[in-house]
């Protein structure tokens, strides 16, 4: 198949990108590099069966045609994460609502199946675990910005079930904490890039709050796996979780980093209000339900948090000592 991954060159993209071409396909990236790097598809580039254009999901003309030429789109093209909440609002609700549109408004006079990124956020602060993906959604105040991100995905998500009803295959995945190779700590502050940076570094790991809170940490591969199999037409017009349902507090991930990379980093508490000013809302916990994901992909994920991290301190480690993306 000839396949369009949007956000390409980021994090989850150019995994995404590697493992299309290992199952065969030809693969179109568009990405504006806002924060994907051209080195994250390194191994992909020169590929015979991938095209690379640098260019921005807001460029309709360049959408459509592309659009037209391919088979199926995975649309990840996204402004994200929490500290770019707080402090760029805009950034985030115009990036997330206005490319989704496009993306979503081309595709469909060609009938073009779209897999969209989405986000466990979008649960917001609903306490009753594990999160179905019919669950409620529960939200703070809109004067509290960190809430924009999760708003705007929903609002994405109301535009792909109301292009599905008007006959596109759309599929919906929201991801859980995804980490691994290439999830860099300046581009939206992730916790484990930013703890294993500051371990290797022999700087303070930071736990914003009391660390108690859990977290489903899911290592790429996994999150890849769930993502590929999502073309099955057996997920056309609903959402999937795709995560690890393995709850992790943030202390313990904090600890494990430290153990793994063997750092003598203290590990210090940061009241959110000091990481985020105030008015901060966190979830305490979040877990996904993977029944949907397994009766409709058959997917499971399957590596366990030691592991995952370890094979991402590898990683940081070649980073730092080849003086590569900086962190
Ligand atoms: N990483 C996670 O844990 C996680 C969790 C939930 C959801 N998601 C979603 O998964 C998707 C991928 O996230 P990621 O972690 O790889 O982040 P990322 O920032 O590494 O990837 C996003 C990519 O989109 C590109 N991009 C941004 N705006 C663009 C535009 N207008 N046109 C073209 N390209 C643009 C960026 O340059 C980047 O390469 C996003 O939609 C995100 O919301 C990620």
């Amino acid at each position: 198949m000839k396949i369009l991954v949007t956000g390409g060159a980021g994090f989850i993209g150019s995994h995404l990108v590697e493992r299309l071409l290992r199952e065969g396909h030809e693969v179109w990236t568009i990405d504006d590099l806002s924060t994907g790097k051209k080195e994250f598809l390194q191994a992909t580039l020169t590929h015979p069966r991938h095209r690379f254009l640098k260019g921005t999901v807001l460029d309709r003309a360049l959408l459509k045609e592309t659009i037209q030429q391919v088979d199926l789109i995975y649309h990840l093209a996204a402004v994200l994460g929490v500290k770019n909440c707080v402090e760029h609002p805009l950034k985030v609700i115009e990036g997330n609502i206005d490319g989704t549109r496009n993306v979503l408004e081309l595709a469909y006079p060609e009938r073009k199946k779209v897999i969209f990124a989405s986000t466990s956020e979008v649960y917001g602060k609903n306490s009753r675990l594990p999160f179905h993906e019919d669950d409620e959604r529960i939200l703070g105040s809109t004067a509290i910005h960190r809430w924009c991100y999760a708003t705007a995905k929903a609002l994405d998500e109301h535009l792909c079930f109301a292009y599905a009803k008007q006959g596109l295959p759309v599929t919906v995945l929201r991801y859980f904490n995804a980490y691994g190779p290439r999830a860099t700590a300046t581009a939206y502050g992730g916790v484990i890039p930013r703890f294993i940076t500051a371990a290797l570094k022999g700087e303070p790991l930071e736990v914003y709050g009391t660390g108690e809170q859990t977290r489903c940490f899911t290592y790429i591969e996994d999150t890849v796996e769930g993502t590929y199999r999502a073309m099955n037409e057996k997920a056309d017009g609903v959402v999937i979780n795709i995560g690890n349902n393995q709850p992790e507090s943030i202390m313990k991930a904090a600890q494990l980093v430290k153990q793994l990379t063997g750092s003598d980093s203290p590990i210090v508490k940061v009241p959110y209000e000091k990481a985020y000013g105030r008015g901060y809302e966190d979830m305490m916990k979040r877990q996904p339900d993977l029944t949907r994901a397994r009766q409709l992909l058959d997917y499971l994920p399957t590596i366990d948090f030691t592991t995952g991290l370890s094979r991402t301190i590898d990683w940081y480690r070649q980073q730092l000592t080849t003086g590569g993306t900086e962190q």
